[in-house]
């Protein structure tokens, strides 16, 4: 007895998986693909720039409409007329931007209009001048000058000299290859530390 209800039962389980099986289920709905629309609305919505991706799409949170990113085509970039980097070096200042300071030769007798943009031993050879070098570097002591004012980088921006100590330069000594006049001063030709 008990046997043919454990049968009864299990063929009525199958019964009931058989009809699960083959019902229609609930015929979800698929949505349509939308992904190629928003890359568009996407598109449409960020401003286009000159300079590479990702960086762009982060101005504004990459999804704001372009009117709400600073106007667009123009974020991001200089606007026409609009300072770019400082020179790394006074040489690189063009001739018409350069200031120019009075710098009295002692040794020489002379003084002379020295552009920003040029070096005091430069300013020296165009007058034909026997100026002491060797390396034009910075990295000997061959061209070496005292300033006469106070430290030397208060009046003379040295650019990549190697030599000269904190305490020499504050003692008045340059280097004059790579040192460019930023205030009037004097200077002692051939004076090293
Ligand atoms: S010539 Fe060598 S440091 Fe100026």
């Amino acid at each position: 007895m008990v046997e043919v209800l454990g049968v009864a039962i299990g063929l009525l389980l199958v019964g009931v998986m058989v009809v699960l099986h083959f019902s229609s289920g609930t015929d979800r709905p698929i949505p349509d693909d939308i992904s190629q629309s928003v890359l568009e609305r996407r598109a449409a919505s960020v401003p286009e720039t000159d300079f590479p991706e990702p960086m762009n799409r982060s101005i504004g949170g990459g999804g704001a409409p372009a009117g709400a990113v600073g106007g667009g085509e123009a974020e991001g970039e200089l606007a026409e007329g609009e300072a770019t980097e400082a020179p790394s070096s006074p040489g690189e200042i063009s001739d018409d931007e350069a200031e120019v300071f009075s710098v009295e030769y002692a040794k020489e007798g002379e003084t002379l209009d020295v552009p920003e943009n040029q070096t005091l031993l430069e300013a020296g050879e165009d007058q034909g001048w026997d100026m002491p070098y060797a390396c034009r570097q910075g990295q000997c002591l061959s061209c070496g000058g005292h300033v006469a004012d106070g430290p030397s980088e208060d009046y003379v921006v040295h650019d990549n000299q190697e030599m000269l100590e904190a305490e020499e330069l504050d003692d008045g000594y340059t280097l004059t290859c790579v040192g460019y006049p930023k205030a009037d001063l004097t200077l002692e030709t051939r004076e090293t530390p």
